[in-house]
């Protein structure tokens, strides 16, 4: 069902609650990636540019809960924000719900923004307490969610406020809007054929979307140490590759789906190996089919990029979730970037191409490749959740359109 968006509010002189999540990657000197902060713009300038007071909200990191820590503050968000903006951004306390908050919101003149301090400070917010998010919501004539990285999570922000804002308006913001509509149609009626890359460290991750995936698309690669597991259900050996041996059984059993469905599984038949989880071990072969006892794999082999890029050529849309190898180190970054480059060599060909985020996200990045995808997403588990098909209880509380 289509939500109401922000640009259906009248904000003239209203105290819009924007949750944003502005948990961006810190890097000790200062904000890693702020992709996530570029993203809320248009919603920020939606409210503001028409009269409104921009009120945000966001986590960053997991602080304790016990009130304010140095690390987890949210000032150099709210400086590269106010660079991005054009203007100030006030910043009133270390307590997002205490008198000094409530007073500079109080403060505030049509066209303002404000960020509030990290809601994790607060135990209400992981705890989903309503007393917490009544607080909030006293702030606030109206409720924007505009935090789709966070949309899978249950914290008081994001489902208690919405429900404790009562009668005001709850409606989505211009990015979750737009992350919606990408997965959702992705989803519902693929232009074919529909192809899903999945990827990452772990098989257990990724099971439900795969098994929702597996009869909706017409081919399924996967690559990535998750990837071990289903060779390992193959009967093939795997050498000391990370195999979760509580998942061989569904890895046989998604395989034989497949099989019986006609849905094309593709799984590396060539491996890039190392005796070690290190970036310079120094001993790095290419196997194929079977990895030699001893050595573990860290990237997919050559022939295998190839049958990747070659599946992926023919997609008329693709979904990625998760890299093919330890795309952080040189040596094992060789099968993420060509799947990479293959997905935006469809875009370019016309196909849709969405690329989940977290990692994959990071990778394109790495590569300079975001700017040639359909869209790549600001949430990593919130986008797997949507592959999955399970629903927002966050998104549930926003009105109707
Ligand atoms: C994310 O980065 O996935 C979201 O911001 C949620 O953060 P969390 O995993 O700490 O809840």
């Amino acid at each position: 069902m289509p939500k109401k968006t922000v640009e259906s509010l009248d904000v003239k002189g209203k105290r819009v609650l924007i949750r944003v999540d502005f948990n961006v990657p810190m890097d000790g000197t200062g904000i890693g990636d702020d992709r996530r902060i570029r993203a809320a713009i248009p919603t920020i300038k939606s409210v503001i540019e028409r009269g409104g007071r921009a009120i945000l909200m966001s986590h960053l990191g997991r602080p304790k809960g016990e009130g304010f820590e140095e690390t987890f503050t949210l000032v150099p968000v709210g400086v590269r924000l106010s660079e991005l903006l054009g203007r100030p951004v006030a910043f009133p306390s270390h307590d997002c719900v205490d008198a000094d908050a409530a007073n500079a919101v109080a403060q505030m003149d049509d066209g303002d923004v404000l960020l509030l301090e990290n809601l994790r400070f607060h135990p209400g917010e992981k705890g989903a307490d309503l007393q917490f998010a009544n607080k909030l919501a006293a702030m606030g004539d109206a409720y924007v969610n505009d935090a789709f990285g966070s949309c899978h999570r249950l914290d008081a922000s994001m489902v208690a406020l919405p429900t404790a804002m009562g009668a005001k308006p709850r409606v989505v913001g211009l990015l979750v809007e737009k992350e919606l509509g990408f997965l959702s149609e992705a989803l519902k009626d693929p232009a074919r054929p529909f192809v899903v890359v999945l990827g990452g460290a772990k098989v257990s991750d990724k099971i439900g979307a795969i098994e929702r995936l597996l009869p909706r698309a017409d081919a399924v690669l996967i690559g990535g140490a998750m990837a071990y597991t289903f060779v390992k259900a193959l009967g093939k050996n795997v050498g000391k590759s990370r195999v979760e041996e509580d998942r061989v059984k569904d890895a046989r059993r998604m395989i034989e789906q497949a099989a019986n469905t006609g849905v094309e599984l593709h799984l590396p038949t060539d491996h890039v190996c190392s005796t070690a989880f290190t970036e310079d071990a120094g001993d790095i072969e290419v196997f194929d089919d079977e990895i030699k006892d001893g050595y573990m794999g860290l990237d997919i082999g050559p022939k295998t990029q190839i049958q990747f890029a070659s599946v992926i050529s023919k997609a008329k849309t693709v979904v990625w979730n998760g890299p093919m190898g330890v795309f952080e180190w040189a040596p094992f970054r060789v099968g993420t970037k060509m799947v990479g480059t293959a997905i935006a060599d469809a875009t370019d060909s016309g196909a849709i191409t969405i690329v989940g985020g977290g990692d994959s996200a990071a990778a394109v990045d790495e590569f300079k490749l975001a700017d040639r995808m359909s869209h790549v997403s600001t949430g990593g588990g919130a986008s797997l959740q949507m592959l999955e098909g399970r629903p927002f209880k966050a998104i549930e509380l926003i009105e109707d359109e």
